[in-house]
């Protein structure tokens, strides 16, 4: 109940200095409606449901829009990449071994530094590296079916013909167990995380950062951040990324939603995890 009053008074301080943060508070509920649970039978799978459900996956389990969406500018827009694919492979830059705009799209998840989108390459890498985590990896941990859904989808988006087949049989990973992934899901009955790695993976914090195990680069390594930074200053960093730039980064790249989607208990987790790493 104390760090419940401190968190309500921290964040009331909050509000008065960014008054237009109306929707400040901390203790909310994530207001999602629970995903409707989903039977994926491949027998029956038609270009439209597969279609329907790498779209799923992309604004989920995958947090592609976590990066790549209309706000931040974290990552190019991806409406008419499938369009664009075959120009990537002609780029002199290219360096990877995708022959076909299907080929570019897979490459791309989960070998990202084959090509970099110009101005959109790790600082100081002169874009030859790229921010983007192997989605096959790490904590997303997507499987080939859900890549290609995702394709299926990106094709469909930029209204070019789908050229991927739906998998037999090894599709049904690609199932509501995605659902759950991403932080944008919510479940039905609301389970507040007590385990510091599992809000790091819900959230995805790790895309974007070095941290428990995960290798994320478009934002700062965190491995040791607890050594210069305090628990107010990474409340603070992680409720209002912008009030503070870490050196060497730009503003508005860390999702600036995070008070939203957190408990009130949960972030305390979190800052006191992140301020133990020394
Ligand atoms: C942590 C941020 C981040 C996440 C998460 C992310 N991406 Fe990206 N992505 C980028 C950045 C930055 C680029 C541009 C640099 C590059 O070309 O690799 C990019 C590039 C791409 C490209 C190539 C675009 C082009 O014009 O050639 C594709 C395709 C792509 N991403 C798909 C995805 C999909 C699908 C997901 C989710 C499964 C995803 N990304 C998740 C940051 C991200
Ligand atoms: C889409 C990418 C992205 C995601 C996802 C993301 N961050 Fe960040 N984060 C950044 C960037 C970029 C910065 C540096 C700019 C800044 O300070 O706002 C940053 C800064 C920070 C800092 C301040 C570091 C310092 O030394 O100043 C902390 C702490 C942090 N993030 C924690 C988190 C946590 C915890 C999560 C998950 C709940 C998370 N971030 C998710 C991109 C991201």
């Amino acid at each position: 109940m104390r760090n419940f009053i401190k968190v309500m008074a921290f964040s009331l301080l909050t509000i008065a200095a960014f008054a237009g943060y109306s929707n400040f508070g901390i203790p909310l509920i994530n207001p999602a409606p629970p995903p409707e649970e989903e039977q994926l039978d491949l027998e029956t799978m038609t270009m439209d449901r597969f279609v329907a459900i790498g779209e799923r996956i992309f604004n989920g389990k995958g947090t592609c829009t976590l990066c790549h969406s209309a706000v931040g500018g974290r990552a190019p827009l991806l409406d008419t990449v499938a369009t664009i694919a075959n120009e990537r492979l002609a780029d002199e830059r290219y360096e990877g071994e995708a022959d076909t705009g299907e080929a570019y799209l897979f490459e791309s998840m989960v070998d990202p530094s084959a090509y970099v989108v110009a101005g959109f390459g790790k600082t100081g890498t002169n874009d030859t590296k790229s921010p983007m985590p192997d989605i096959a990896g790490g904590s997303i941990g997507m499987s080939d079916a859900e890549i290609k859904a995702v394709i299926a989808y990106l094709q469909n988006l930029a209204g070019t013909e789908v050229t991927v087949e739906i998998p037999a049989g090894g599709g049904a990973d690609a199932s509501e167990e995605s659902e759950s992934k991403g932080g944008q899901a919510a479940a039905a009955e609301p389970v507040i995380l007590a385990d510091p790695e599992a809000l790091i993976s819900k959230h995805a914090c790790g895309a974007c950062h070095k941290v428990a195990d995960q290798s994320g680069a478009l934002g700062p390594d965190l491995t040791r951040v607890g050594a210069g930074r305090d628990e107010t200053y990474l409340r603070r960093a992680i409720l209002d990324p912008n009030a503070d730039i870490a050196e060497g980064f730009q503003p508005n790249l860390m999702p600036g939603n995070y008070g939203e989607q957190l408990y009130a208990k949960e972030l305390e987790v979190l800052v006191a995890y992140l301020a133990g790493l020394k």
